[in-house]
């Protein structure tokens, strides 16, 4: 498809210039051709998979066109997913080896109903579906561990778990320092947010809140982390159409990357390459907000040995470092194979993952998302969350190949700017870099589970909110967004609402 940007010869500001004059002029367009005609299957963004949610708006139903003889595997995934995890060892050893330290018992916990995270809106309870990344910057000459991607704490690791085994902990009759000192296995951190908000002026006059968290760590319960550490706070993404994300060509994402801006339109757009435990090799990863992970399989084996702490075939080690002893010495969940998570439960939670439907656009017909939609090209918008893809066939997931499917991502990473950056490295992403978020079902976040945060750390409280944060290569879409009318904006995020 062609637009504006990638005609227009010239420096990007040349083209930004005209843009922008477009836009305050008004009455004179693009011409229509730039904006694509829209195409039945936009109504159903996860083709065949797609899911009215009637009467119960969630990102984890089923996917309907999943076939009956495989829906008893989808279910049993679905109990690993959801049911908490035990400490070990117990009789039940299918559920036991949680920890020994953790952010949550279960994927759902922080998934809620396969949405978003929430984060506290003070600092007066801690975070939970949300985490902390943490790392060490490479100095000069070092080399990163290829299989994490970064320089890990020397004790804490590359994730604060603020949860343990330890009873008193469980009870809160005790704090991590206290249970460090007892010699027993203590959460490594109480994580809380103050937020920093201040008032955005629109050209118009109009104004808005905005705010950005700062992290608030109390009760470090293995002594000090090191001074040069780096954080990154990551909020639980929605988990639909995952499966439908990994049929996507890997060629058909490469095509938009463009590191040097040779068509300059202010966008660059890079692959991150990353880990691959089955083929023990680096390769293009694009799931993760910093698309840190390659597939399903290498998501939920990171997500369960570092989340909840369930050692797997991907991932063999307890999520402790060799400077925790009180860790490394609980006695775990492993069956014969030396896993917490045998194969065969594992792969059903990769089934599961791959398996959750998309939910259908609403409002579509609305007067105002039919505006919203010609303004979202208008604004440069879809040269990140590039609006559509046919998937691959895939021999052992029919029901998921050649699917003509509506994400609104590129699935690569961009600099997004000061703002948004976390300043922390994550394989061959920059601490500017954030893979574009899909747009798919977002205007039903809150219907889902409540949860209104937006952005990688869930910073924006609304589509609006978000859209003012971008910055680095999509400063240039913002400043179109600030420059529409109220009514022109309000337009565009209800389109975006509808998606
Ligand atoms: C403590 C909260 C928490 C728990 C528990 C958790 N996750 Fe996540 N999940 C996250 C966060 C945060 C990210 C983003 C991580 C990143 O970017 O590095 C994520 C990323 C994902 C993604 C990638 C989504 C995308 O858009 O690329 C999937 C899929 C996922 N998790 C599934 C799971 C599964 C399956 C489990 C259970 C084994 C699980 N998660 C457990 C918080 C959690
Ligand atoms: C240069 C690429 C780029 C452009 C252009 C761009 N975005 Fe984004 N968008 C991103 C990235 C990357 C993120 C994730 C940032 C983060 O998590 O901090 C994002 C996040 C979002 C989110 C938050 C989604 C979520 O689930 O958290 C919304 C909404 C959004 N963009 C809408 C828009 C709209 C509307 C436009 C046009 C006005 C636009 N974006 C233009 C790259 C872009």
């Amino acid at each position: 498809m062609k637009t504006l940007f990638d005609t227009k010869p010239g420096s990007a500001r040349f083209s930004a210039f005209w843009m922008t004059a477009i836009l305050l002029l008004g009455g004179c367009s693009q011409s229509a051709s730039d904006i694509p005609e829209e195409d039945p299957s936009e109504r159903r963004p996860g083709g065949d998979t797609t899911h009215s949610l009637v009467p119960f708006p969630a990102f984890d139903h089923i996917a309907p066109n999943l076939p009956d003889e495989r829906k008893a595997d989808f279910y049993a995934g679905r109990a690993l997913a959801e049911q908490p995890w035990v400490k070990a060892p117990t009789i039940t050893t299918a559920r036991d080896g949680l920890g020994p330290v953790y952010n949550a018992r279960a994927c759902l916990a922080c998934h809620i109903r396969g949405g978003k995270g929430r984060l506290p809106d003070d600092n007066k309870s801690p975070l939970f579906n949300a985490f902390v990344r943490v790392s060490l910057p490479a100095a000069p000459g070092q080399t990163v561990n290829p299989a994490i991607g970064v320089i890990p704490e020397p004790v804490y690791g590359d994730q604060l778990q603020s949860q343990s085994i330890a009873l008193d902990h469980q009870l809160r009759t005790a704090s991590p320092e206290a249970i460090s000192a007892r010699g027993d296995v203590a959460p490594e951190a109480y994580i809380y947010i103050n937020w920093q908000t201040h008032i955005f002026t629109y050209p118009d006059k109009h104004q808005t809140e905005l705010r950005k968290p700062q992290l608030d760590i109390r009760h470090l319960g293995y002594g000090p982390l090191h001074p040069h550490t780096l954080f990154s706070l990551r909020n639980a993404p929605t988990i639909h159409g995952m499966g439908l994300l990994e049929l996507i060509d890997q060629q058909d994402i490469n095509q938009w990357q463009d590191p040097d801006d040779r068509n300059h339109d202010g966008i660059s757009g890079r692959v991150n390459n990353v880990w691959d435990a089955r083929q023990q090799k680096t390769v293009a990863g694009r799931f993760g907000l910093k698309a840190n992970r390659p597939d399903m399989h290498m998501v939920v084996a990171s997500a369960f040995a570092n989340d909840v702490g369930i050692s797997n075939p991907l991932f063999s080690s307890q999520p402790c470092t060799a400077n925790q002893p009180a860790c490394m010495a609980q006695p775990d969940g492993e069956d014969d194979h030396g896993f917490e998570m045998p194969q065969e439960l594992f792969e059903l939670v990769v089934d599961f993952s791959r398996n959750l439907a998309v939910p259908q656009r609403r409002d579509a017909d609305d007067w105002a998302v039919q505006q919203g939609r010609e303004l979202f090209y208008r604004n440069g918008c879809q040269l990140c969350h590039r609006p559509s893809y046919t998937t691959v066939a895939d021999a052992e997931n029919p029901h998921l190949s050649a699917q003509k499917i509506w994400p609104y991502t590129d699935l690569l990473l961009h600099d997004m700017g000061d703002e948004l950056a976390d300043n922390r490295p994550d394989f061959d992403a920059s601490g500017r870099e954030w893979r574009t978020a899909p747009l798919w079902g977002v205007g039903l976040l809150a219907s889902v589970n409540g949860s209104n945060n937006l952005l990688h750390d869930g910073r924006a409280r609304s589509v609006e909110e978000a859209i003012l944060w971008h910055g680095g290569e999509a400063e240039q879409a913002k400043q179109n967004f600030i420059h529409l009318s109220r009514s022109e904006r309000e337009a565009l995020v209800r389109f975006v609402n509808s998606l």
